[in-house]
């Protein structure tokens, strides 16, 4: 069993606390005797190296108040953000670069003489002093087994980081634990500015993260899309001024598209007057179904009735490449596995009768097709009426259509890779549900 390990890190930045170094973490793994290669630590530990555009861009936001700020890049690597800021607004602040990794660390303190580097884990690093701006590209990833997770090398530490988080939920992402670690090492009045993922902005996983946003600070969110060359993953910039309040939305670098004066953590989206509307004068599909996922791929498998070769009175289980907008291509077997079809709805009860499938891996479309076959199920959100009375033809045409296309894409656009169980549940279905029976409001979907 891995047992925590405390050194003093070798920092020159004054009131340290004890904290982990990487070499210490490795050892306790016992790789001591096996180097791991640059480029395979580095994809462990989520580096990802920032465009010098995006660099610049950022340390212009960062413009600092006075002429001596105490300035900190976290995970900083070889910190071209503090050698930019230099660059920018000169030499006589106070520059500390936090970084778990020795050797781009190494190449850091050669590169940018003038600033005090610190060999540490951020997560677990208490400085005395706060700081007046921070900025830096944290590291993404979840956090877990190297089987299943990019961030495996700091697996162990994960229990200790959960701990010391409030905002920590559900997978969450290293991305996340860094924002809420850098608001809390600012001062009153100080400046964040990060480059993160967007994904944020809207899932579950970080609806407390928002929250405490909203509490900290004001908001202002740019979102770049995919910037970071060979990732497929969209980008925001956060600024948070500590103290501040409310939420700005840009669409680039600098149209405002979005304005709240007072934000309190909800989904942050591309919202307009026209998707307000239709928002206003719909019923959230939540209302009228219950939102369930499809029976995981590992239940699937276990099940007695599911073979991994077709048989007589089997049917494909189907997955998101059966599905399309309309229609379900019950013949191809994309999953590999077959099933007795009368006994798919031991898998989920729904698979028993016909219900709507809308796919959950296409991107931010709805796409959606009725499953009057009743066949069971490895993927996707399947709709399960909560009233009776509903016509679900009307309902499948209306989710299939270009407006809820476009209202889908123009709010969510790419922040994440697919659809939400969140963003389903609130596409408006416009109709006179005067007539609908047994309206259940209390129970959530
Ligand atoms: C996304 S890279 C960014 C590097 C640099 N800021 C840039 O933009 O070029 C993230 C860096 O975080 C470092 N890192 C990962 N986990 C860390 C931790 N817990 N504490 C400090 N640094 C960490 C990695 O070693 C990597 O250098």
């Amino acid at each position: 069993m891995w047992t925590l390990r405390v050194v003093l890190a070798g920092g020159r930045e004054s009131g340290l606390e004890p904290v982990l170094r990487l070499g210490q973490l490795l050892a306790v793994r016992g790789a001591q005797r096996r180097q791991l290669a640059t480029a395979e630590r580095q994809r462990a530990l989520g580096a990802v190296y920032t465009p010098p555009e995006i660099v610049d861009f950022m340390v212009r936001l960062a413009q600092p108040a006075g002429r001596k700020c105490r300035v900190l890049e976290p995970a900083c690597a070889e910190a071209p953000f503090l050698s930019a800021f230099i660059q920018r607004y000169g030499n006589t602040h106070e520059l500390v670069g936090v970084e778990i990794d020795p050797e781009p660390l190494h190449r850091a303190r050669l590169h940018v003489a003038q600033a005090t580097f610190v060999e540490a884990d951020f997560l677990l690093w208490e400085p005395s002093i706060p700081f007046d701006i921070i900025l830096g590209n944290p590291p993404y990833g979840i956090i877990g087994d190297e089987s299943h997770y990019p961030i495996y090398l700091l697996k162990e530490r994960k229990r200790l980081y959960r701990q010391r988080s409030r905002t920590w939920f559900g997978k969450f992402n290293i991305y996340g634990a860094f924002i809420e670690r850098a608001v809390e090492l600012l001062r009153p009045g100080g400046k964040l500015v990060f480059v993160v993922p967007a994904s944020w902005l809207v899932l579950d996983d970080f609806q407390r993260l928002r929250s405490y946003l909203a509490q900290a600070g004001g908001l202002q969110v740019y979102y770049l899309g995919k910037v970071f060359p060979g990732r497929n993953v969209s980008a925001v910039v956060l600024v948070v001024e500590k103290g501040g309040r409310g939420l700005q939305l840009y669409d680039g670098v600098s149209t405002l598209r979005v304005v709240k004066r007072e934000y309190s953590g909800e989904m942050i989206r591309f919202e307009t007057e026209e998707w307000s509307q239709f928002e206003r004068e719909g019923m959230p599909l939540g209302r009228l179904f219950h939102i369930r996922f499809a029976a995981r791929s590992t239940e699937v498998r276990a099940h007695p009735a599911v073979s991994n070769k077709p048989q007589p009175g089997h049917v494909p289980v189907l997955t998101g490449r059966n599905l399309h907008a309309g229609w379900i291509d019950y013949e191809t077997c994309y999953s590999q596995l077959w099933m007795l079809k009368s006994r798919a709805s031991e898998l989920r009860d729904f698979y028993g009768f016909p219900h709507l499938v809308v796919a959950h891996t296409k991107g931010t479309r709805v796409v959606c097709a009725l499953d009057e076959r009743c066949y069971p199920w490895r993927e996707e959100f399947h709709l399960i009426p909560r009233v009776q009375g509903l016509d679900i033809v009307a309902i499948l045409r209306h989710l299939n259509s270009e407006q809820v296309q476009r209202y889908v894409s123009e709010l969510y656009r790419d922040f994440v890779p697919h659809l939400t169980a969140s963003m389903l549940q609130r596409i408006p279905v416009i109709g006179d549900f005067s007539h609908v029976k047994q309206f259940d409001f209390t129970q959530p979907s």
